[in-house]
């Protein structure tokens, strides 16, 4: 390469021609189909109680069961995505929503209920790996912090859309016909991705660069990638378990880990799935008055995960999961010492400190989580360590969705929140402590910082 030529290379910016945004477009909404399908069953579940009679405890496998799926899916995701690619595994999750959802919105027994639940758990588990995954290698550094932010935004949105059309088919008790939207958005996402290329990263690692170009140059207007192409292409190409074993590896790992974890155990999902239910405890009694204010924190969760999108490249994920994690405790423990002193103002309390703890969480927790997932394991482990992490944020959503109503029970609101607060403030000490600025720079330059102990 001449001179002047690399003067004139370093004077262009990242960008993505169009088909790059409609690229990145199709792969986010996998993020609606999670929303959608995590989200719909809090609206669901009171008709398909009645329906199929079941117990409060047919009830909670009906819930749990999904969230096994998934747990599953994630963890098979690291190797199947590997092996055949991020694209083909993409088009295998749609497969799994659209047939998790004809089982559901046909199901006759709770057997085949508890099937197609399973079913889509899968999908839901693939979905959560693999996108961010494939957002995180097509992304130009510089923009892929809001690149894979976008599977966080397009999350809040299936989450309100479930939200929003769980009131409208609870009119006639349509409850098949939630499952089968949930079916019909998977039906459109499978022909986008057969539109898609295969993330340039996955081709380079399996042999196939002269393809890798062709997709960079269908991706890019700049030309700053053939910079990023050779330190892709110079790093070994066989991924495998053990070498995660290695001590810097390790570290990342469980840095990975608990990142994945905390999102999950400060609390979001005791507030997502039992919304309408907190909000009846407090006193928001008639199914509008708690469907609206449900819709309130579905709302927020997405405007504030939008406003997140548009700063995380500006003001770095590290600051604002500070700032997120502080205001989720602050929040709380509110919403926790309300309860305690039996508030007379409980229910306007809970209706704001909700909606500031749901709006610090989307500004931070939510889109960074996935941001930061995607972004520090090295290429070699990166589809194994992100599977695995996933696959302990699904443990843990289980593990919240289960002990959460025995919390309440136990310890009351006060106490319950309260806890959650203390998390909170552990994963504000644990970010200032283990997680560095990793804004602007390129995989390969994390990969380095990771490589020399310095992350
Ligand atoms: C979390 C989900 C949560 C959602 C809320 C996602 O990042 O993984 O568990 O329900 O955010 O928006």
């Amino acid at each position: 390469m001449s001179i002047n030529e690399k003067k004139s290379l370093k004077m262009e910016r990242e960008t993505l021609t169009r088909y790059g945004i409609f690229v990145l477009v199709v792969a986010s909404f996998g993020g609606l189909l999670f929303g959608y399908h995590i989200a719909v069953i809090s609206g669901a579940l009171v008709f398909l109680s009645s329906f199929f009679q079941l117990s409060i405890y047919d009830e909670g496998i009906v819930v749990s069961i999904m969230l096994l799926g998934a747990l599953i899916g994630a963890l098979a995701t690291g190797v199947f995505s590997d092996r055949f690619g991020r694209k083909n595994v993409m088009i295998s999750m749609s497969f799994f929503f659209i047939s998790g959802a004809i089982i559901i919105s046909s199901a006759a027994d709770l057997y085949q209920l508890l099937i197609g639940r399973m079913v889509g758990g899968l999908g839901l588990g693939i979905v959560s790996v693999v996108t961010p995954l494939y957002l995180g290698e097509i992304a130009p550094p510089r923009h892929r912090g809001r690149c894979v932010s976008l599977f966080q935004l397009a999350i809040a949105l299936g989450i309100l859309l479930a939200f929003g059309l769980a009131f409208v088919c609870a009119e006639g008790y349509q409850w098949r016909m939630l499952f089968a939207i949930g079916g019909g958005l998977a039906f459109i996402q499978i022909f986008s991705l057969f539109f898609i290329p295969e993330t340039p990263a996955w081709l380079v690692s399996h042999g196939k660069l002269p393809r890798a170009i062709k997709a960079l140059k269908r991706l890019r207007k700049d030309r700053l990638w053939k910079g990023h192409l050779y330190s892709i292409s110079i790093q070994k190409q066989k991924s495998e378990w053990r070498i995660m074993l290695k001590p810097h590896m390790r570290y990342i790992l469980i840095v990975g880990l608990t990142i994945s974890i905390f999102q999950q155990i400060t609390g979001i999902n005791a507030i997502i799935f039992y919304t309408p239910k907190i909000f009846q405890m407090v006193g928001i009694i008639s199914n509008t008055s708690s469907f609206l204010a449900t819709l309130s924190v579905g709302a927020i969760n997405f405007l504030a995960t939008l406003f997140s999108v548009y700063v995380l490249d500006k003001v770095g994920r590290r600051r604002l999961l500070l700032i997120g994690s502080f205001g989720m405790m602050l929040s709380l423990l509110i919403f926790s010492y309300a309860f305690f002193i039996d508030s007379s103002m409980i229910d306007t309390l809970a209706l704001m400190t909700l909606m500031i703890y749901t709006c610090c969480f989307a500004l931070s927790f939510g889109p960074v989580t996935w941001v930061l997932l995607a972004e520090i394991f090295p290429l070699i482990i990166r589809g194994n360590a992100i599977a695995l992490a996933i696959a302990f944020n699904w443990l843990a959503v289980y593990v919240i969705s289960l002990v959460f109503p025995d919390l309440m029970h136990e310890f009351g609101g006060g106490g319950a929140f309260g806890i959650f607060a203390l998390i909170c403030l552990c994963a504000f000490l644990f970010i200032l402590r283990f997680i560095p600025e990793t804004k602007g720079k390129s995989l390969e330059q994390i990969e380095s910082m990771v490589n020399s102990g310095k992350f």
